[in-house]
């Protein structure tokens, strides 16, 4: 989608020479990845780190050489993109799934840009239904737990199967909808016994790009408290 492509080729712009950067996951960072990937057999010099195995496959496709925390201890920028920003640069993700790499990687880096279309842009987070990685080992009772508590959790599923994340684990789509205290919704949650993170990122993002249909491409401005 051209929205999309718009914004991941902004962020691209900001790559430099040398760099580590970190690679995030899903449709509009695979255009970012896409980008990078032409760039660098024009020369130029970077190592990559995925947030996930989809975006490693993608990386190393298009000729990215990639690295691993065991020889990286801090990533010079990183690029992923977001089910729903608010305007504090609050955001839901893992949509697709990665919220937990995504998460561990957004925490490595100097700097996060977030690059999504317009339709993710909201004055409340919530409306997307909020990821919760869980431990198989009695997902059952952490979710009967989760719907004593207002979470209304759905397990994530393909093809009849619960979905799997490339850590083991399983995923809680909960809605609850508009989230008034995100902060507080994100560490309630990672205090549970069972939960291993949410797709809540409270103060991680560093920029945020958005493409819009109509060919335009903006850097969405900071709310001021
Ligand atoms: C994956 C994510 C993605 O960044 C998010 O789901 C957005 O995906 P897309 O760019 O395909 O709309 O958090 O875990």
């Amino acid at each position: 989608m051209e929205a999309k492509r718009l914004a991941a080729e902004k962020a691209v712009e900001f790559v430099e020479d040398g760099m580590i950067v970190g690679l995030g996951t899903g449709s509009t960072v695979a255009y970012a990845i896409d980008k990078l990937g032409e760039l660098v057999k024009q020369g130029l010099k970077i190592r990559g780190i995925a947030t996930s195995t989809r975006s490693e496959k993608l990386a190393r496709e298009r000729g990215i050489d990639l690295v691993t925390f065991a020889g990286v201890n801090q990533i010079d920028l990183t690029i992923d993109g977001a089910d729903e920003v608010d305007p504090d640069w609050n955001l839901i993700k893992g949509g697709g799934g990665a919220l937990l790499r995504e998460k561990i990687v957004a925490a490595a880096s100097k700097r996060l840009i977030i690059i999504v279309d317009e339709s993710k842009v909201v004055q409340r987070l919530g409306q997307f239904p909020l990821p919760v990685e869980v431990v198989p080992f009695g997902y059952e009772v952490t979710m009967r737990k989760l719907t004593e508590l207002g979470y209304n959790p759905q397990l994530r599923t393909t093809d009849g199967q619960p979905y799997i994340t490339d850590n083991g684990n399983y995923i809680l789509d909960c809605r609850m909808g508009q989230l008034d205290k995100p902060g507080e919704t994100h560490d309630h949650l990672n205090r549970m016994v069972g939960v291993v993170d949410n797709g809540l990122f409270i103060g991680y993002a560093s920029q945020v790009i958005v493409g819009y249909h109509n060919g335009l491409v903006k850097e969405l401005s900071k709310r001021i408290h």
